[in-house]
């Protein structure tokens, strides 16, 4: 199969979607991988790097996608790359179709067999694909925490790991999933005093296995969230119903009671912010206050950290992309059913139901188009 790898264009986004020890692997397996030129240059990846592992670089983007059996990116195509589309081509990315209905027609219109990321879901339930952004950004937040918590940053002044006759910084974690865990480890090895508050109980009595006694679990209700607000130095907000809005935890009134000038982190502002006070931020304008509390509120956070975001995207998607050039897409979705969980469009038909039903388009099963 050839495989292309275009430049991401959208936006901010300097990830690629696959590094040159994925081109060596490609080609010991027969393929041919075509590497735009600077395709790599945001994540610090050379063109040399990939030349040298096997792949051809193409100067243009135009030649990669027309050339290709299977396209690997990161991001949904930008309007400039629906003219690259034709039947039959594999697109393997993020594709987040649901509030895109320009580009779900176009791939429906050019029968384009897209397989996003964001929907192949292992048996038990887990969604791999989503796991490393989820790491990336759960050690973030405490990163950017620890650095807004300094005064000239515009936080209170506060060490998160303190020093000998100096208490360490108080850091209270909603939500005890990836990201939660993450940062975890991030502020205990920093040396603060943790809190991780959860709703689920299962969830907490593994945390208390996991962490030995390293952090505080509470279970999770308006109360008990409004007390540890009052003594917070930092508070991640990690929280997350599947397929719905990050529920409003924080009330403004809670947010009054912090102290001035203590940071909160608010890693679900993907899925609306699980503060009352949260809005969207940019890497370019990530803070603002409200009464006096420093918010944090990016929704692209792995975005400041290419490099590791894309060995940790690529170590997670290269097997899936390996299984689709060996085997086809036909081929690779009768082996692995987590992959059938991936084709959102199947020879212009919708085939995934959470896209269907959030466009109200009609869907089919993938075999039933096959
Ligand atoms: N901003 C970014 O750049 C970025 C990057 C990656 C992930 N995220 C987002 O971070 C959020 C968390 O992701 P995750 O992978 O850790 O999810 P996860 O499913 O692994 O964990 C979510 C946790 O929230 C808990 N929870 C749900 N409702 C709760 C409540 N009412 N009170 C307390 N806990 C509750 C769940 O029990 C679960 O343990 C998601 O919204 C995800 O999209 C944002």
């Amino acid at each position: 199969m050839i495989i292309g790898v275009p430049k991401e264009i959208k936006d901010h986004e300097t990830r690629v979607g696959l590094v040159p020890s994925g081109v060596t692997a490609l080609r010991e397996a027969g393929h041919e991988v075509l590497v735009e030129s600077h395709a790599g240059d945001g994540s610090s990846l050379t063109d040399r790097e990939y030349l040298q592992a096997g792949a051809h670089i193409i100067e243009s983007a135009h030649d990669v996608w027309t050339r290709a059996d299977l396209v690997v990116k990161v991001k949904e195509p930008q309007p400039a790359e629906y003219d690259f589309f034709r039947p039959g081509l594999i697109l393997f990315t993020y594709l987040h179709l649901a509030p895109l209905p320009d580009l779900t027609d176009r791939l429906l219109q050019t029968k384009v067999n897209g397989v996003a990321y964001e929907t192949i879901r292992e048996t038990d339930g887990s969604l791999p694909l989503l796991t490393p952004m989820s790491e990336v950004a759960g050690r973030m937040s405490v990163q950017v925490g620890a650095q807004y918590l300094e005064r000239p940053s515009g936080g209170r002044g506060i060490l998160l790991g303190g020093v000998p006759g100096v208490a360490p910084a108080n850091v209270v974690i909603l939500g005890g999933g990836i990201v939660g865990t993450n940062a975890a480890k991030m502020a205990i090895g920093l040396g603060a005093h943790v809190t991780i508050i959860d709703r689920s109980l299962n969830r907490l009595r593994e945390l208390d296995d996991i962490f030995n006694g390293q952090l505080v679990t509470l279970a999770s209700n308006a109360w008990t969230i409004g007390e540890n607000l009052k003594t917070a130095d930092l508070v991640v907000g990690a929280v997350l119903i599947p397929g719905a809005s990050a529920p409003k935890l924080v009330k403004r009134e809670m947010i009054a009671n912090m102290k001035r000038g203590a940071v909160v982190v608010d890693v679900a502002i993907d899925q609306g912010g699980c503060f009352e006070t949260s809005h969207a931020t940019t890497h370019t304008e990530p803070i603002y206050f409200v009464d006096g509390v420093l918010h944090y509120c990016v929704s692209n956070m792995p975005a400041a950290v290419p490099h590791t975001s894309t060995f940790a995207l690529t170590n997670a998607t290269f097997p899936y992309l390996m299984e689709l050039a060996t085997y086809g897409l036909e081929g690779a979705c009768e082996r692995h059913a987590s992959l059938r969980d991936g084709v959102n469009t199947y020879n212009g038909y919708v085939t995934h139901s959470g896209v269907a039903a959030s466009q109200g388009r009609q869907w089919r099963h993938l075999a039933g188009v096959q």
